[in-house]
């Protein structure tokens, strides 16, 4: 099968991690908000605190959004995917207070990696844009749901405002491309970062294809900051 440039370039992007996994956190602790947002994402979710409350944190990364996972549901059992042994190399090393568990494995169908669920929660934080075949992710997804539970797509979308795609486009070319190739000079990600970025699908339009993939209650809110307009939260669910 032939596939666009782009599309070639999302099925290595969990190698392209691999390569920049020591400086993630580096990086993202010089944007400012990157932690506050995830925690505003884990908390829009509104789970149940039990410790029944089981939560699947896809394309984990180095655990950032666990992170947030874990301090806004401290009681819940928790599980991290992600397809790159290098980033989950440096999450596994982090001091968890608790019962975290983390899987390698592909995101695009998790239950190959023994993660069938029904889970409560799904948070999948800068991951939807970087799946190669998006709707069968969803379809995919939807399955591993408990009928009622929530799942939060952390996501960048600009397509659909001229004022978010100038700042997107200025924040990535004057900081984050060089910052990055600063840090990673061999890598070529936070290149692929803005290209995927502008590419993806506008609020509108991912609340569409939310909900032809079955989801109901979709709704998004958006962040302050920079990234006011250009991250969110897209929140669903999976029909009780
Ligand atoms: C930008 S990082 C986000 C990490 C974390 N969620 C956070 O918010 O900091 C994206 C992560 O998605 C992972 N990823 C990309 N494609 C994947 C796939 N097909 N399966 C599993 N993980 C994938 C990458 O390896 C990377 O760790």
């Amino acid at each position: 099968m032939q596939h666009d440039p782009l599309t070639a370039q999302k099925q290595a992007v969990p190698h392209e991690f691999d390569r920049v996994a020591r400086r993630y956190d580096l990086l993202t602790g010089c944007n400012p908000g990157y932690k506050k947002h995830l925690r505003w994402s884990a908390e829009r979710m509104q789970l149940a605190p039990t410790p029944d409350t089981e939560i699947l944190d896809l394309c984990c990364g180095t655990g950032l959004s666990t992170e947030a996972l874990v301090k806004t549901y401290p009681r819940a059992r928790i599980v991290g995917l992600d397809a790159s042994a290098g980033m989950l190399a440096v999450a596994a090393k982090k001091p968890w207070a608790r019962d975290v568990r983390f899987v390698c494995g592909d995101a695009m169908d998790p239950a190959a990696s023994g993660l069938a669920g029904p889970f409560d929660g799904i948070l999948m934080a800068y991951g939807i844009r970087n799946m190669p075949d998006p709707d069968l992710c969803l379809a995919r997804l939807l399955q591993l749901l408990r009928p009622g539970g929530t799942i939060c797509f952390h996501e960048y979308s600009v397509r659909d405002s001229l004022r978010s795609r100038m700042i997107w486009n200025a924040v990535a070319l004057g900081i984050i491309i060089p910052a990055g190739l600063l840090t990673s000079p061999g890598s070529d990600i936070y290149r692929y970062l803005r290209a995927s970025v502008n590419d993806f699908d506008g609020v509108a339009a991912f609340e569409v294809r939310l909900a032809h993939a079955g989801f109901t209650n979709t709704r998004s809110q958006t962040m302050d900051g920079w990234q006011s307009g250009i991250v969110h939260s897209f929140l669903a669910r999976r029909p009780a």
